[in-house]
């Protein structure tokens, strides 16, 4: 697993009271739909090896969990599935979840109104929201302008969704649409925290109930990756792993993600219908390393504009994660990671650049 040596202790960080002035940057959807855009400008090129990095050609296929058998009201079938959502997030970190119940049309809607928001014109989108992590809505392009030295070939739309339900004014029809598809994404999220709770032989509550999932975080991340005259040079998003518990994402027909896995990137073509999971570094912390986050990216393509929602789901703001006790009462198990408020970390993770597990490496005891 790629690691990054931290690079300063947090309070080094120059984002908290005094940010940097924003960059006023021209979104890559614009740039993109410039006449005659052969190459892109270098900002937006990325190290050569980057690109050189082996991507597997495994037949392994990314372990799926059928979310109807995880209700299942047959205990055998539910224990049976918690034992493969272990392994699936102990060995890839990345599993597909299907029979999860959300209409197939609360999905293409959401997908497209997303679509509809980019589309809005630039005056309009650049006064929506804030630049804060915890600003409830933010819209932007690259990961976070202000420090990127390298820019990513995305733009993107965040909104909070809970425990306080936010939503832009256009396009109109976005309020209702995210409403009913956060809600409905947010129960499969929790069940699904549950099965990793019992994965981990801890009581199915236990997650839910120390980190106050009750007023959990879920955000709805969209992302728009226009297609890219020089796809080779660019990145949608470099590789990192994702704050809090677990994301749920859906795209367009598009493909562009890679999961680091084995040491080699591999491309997930999500099947229609179906949720891409994947568990965030606050499972890794609770989990005492037991199971990890794991690295991805998405890279871009010069034919087709991809768009892909990732809904987050995080512990509450104010809630303290450490590892969970009963895994670190076991002899020769201390605890790999300080303890840290799920709402400061979303804080380092975004004053720094987007780089591999940097956020997660500053809190890790021992290194
Ligand atoms: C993310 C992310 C991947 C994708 O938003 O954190 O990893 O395929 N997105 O858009
Ligand atoms: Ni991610």
């Amino acid at each position: 697993m790629a690691t990054t040596a931290p690079t300063g202790s947090p309070l080094s960080q120059p984002s908290l009271t005094h940010p940097p002035p924003p960059r006023k940057l021209t979104t890559v959807k614009v740039l993109s739909e410039s006449p005659g855009l052969s190459s892109i400008p270098s900002i937006y090129t990325f190290p050569k090896q980057t690109y050189h990095e082996p991507v597997s050609d495994t037949k392994e296929p990314i372990p799926t969990i059928d979310f109807s058998l995880l209700t299942s009201s047959h205990p055998d079938q539910r224990s049976k599935t918690i034992r493969e959502l272990g392994i699936a997030c102990r060995d890839w970190g990345f599993f597909m979840v299907t029979n999860h119940g959300v209409p197939e049309r609360m999905m293409k809607a959401i997908i497209e109104v997303c679509r509809e928001f980019f589309e809005l014109p630039e005056e309009e989108k650049r006064g929506i929201g804030g630049k804060h992590v915890l600003d409830p809505i933010r819209s932007g392009t690259s990961f976070n302008e202000s420090v990127d030295e390298i820019l990513c070939w995305r733009d993107y739309v965040k909104i909070f969704q809970h425990p306080e339900f936010h939503s832009p004014n256009k396009p109109p029809s976005f309020r209702e649409i995210a409403l009913e598809y956060s809600k409905r994404v947010r129960l499969v999220a929790r069940e699904i925290i549950r099965g990793i709770s019992e994965s981990l032989g801890l009581e199915k509550d236990y997650i839910d109930e120390t980190l106050n999932l009750e007023n959990g975080l879920q955000l709805i991340a969209a992302n728009l990756y226009p297609p890219c005259p020089q796809p080779e040079l660019a990145m949608g998003l470099p590789p990192h792993s994702d704050h809090g518990l677990l994301t749920l994402l859906i795209q367009n027909q598009i493909g562009g993600l890679q999961v680091q896995h084995k040491g080699k990137w591999v491309n997930i073509d999500p099947i229609p219908n179906s949720f891409l999971a994947n568990i965030g570094d606050h499972i890794e912390i609770l989990s005492n390393g037991k199971y990890k986050s794991v690295l991805h990216r998405a890279v871009v393509n010069n034919r087709d504009v991809r768009i892909s929602i990732a809904v987050p789901h995080g512990p509450a703001l104010d809630a303290i994660v450490s590892p969970a006790s009963k895994l670190v009462e076991i002899v020769g198990n201390p605890p790999a990671y300080g303890a840290m408020k799920y709402k400061e970390y979303l804080e380092l993770q975004q004053g720094s650049m987007l780089n591999g597990k940097s956020s997660l490496e500053r809190i890790r005891n021992g290194v």
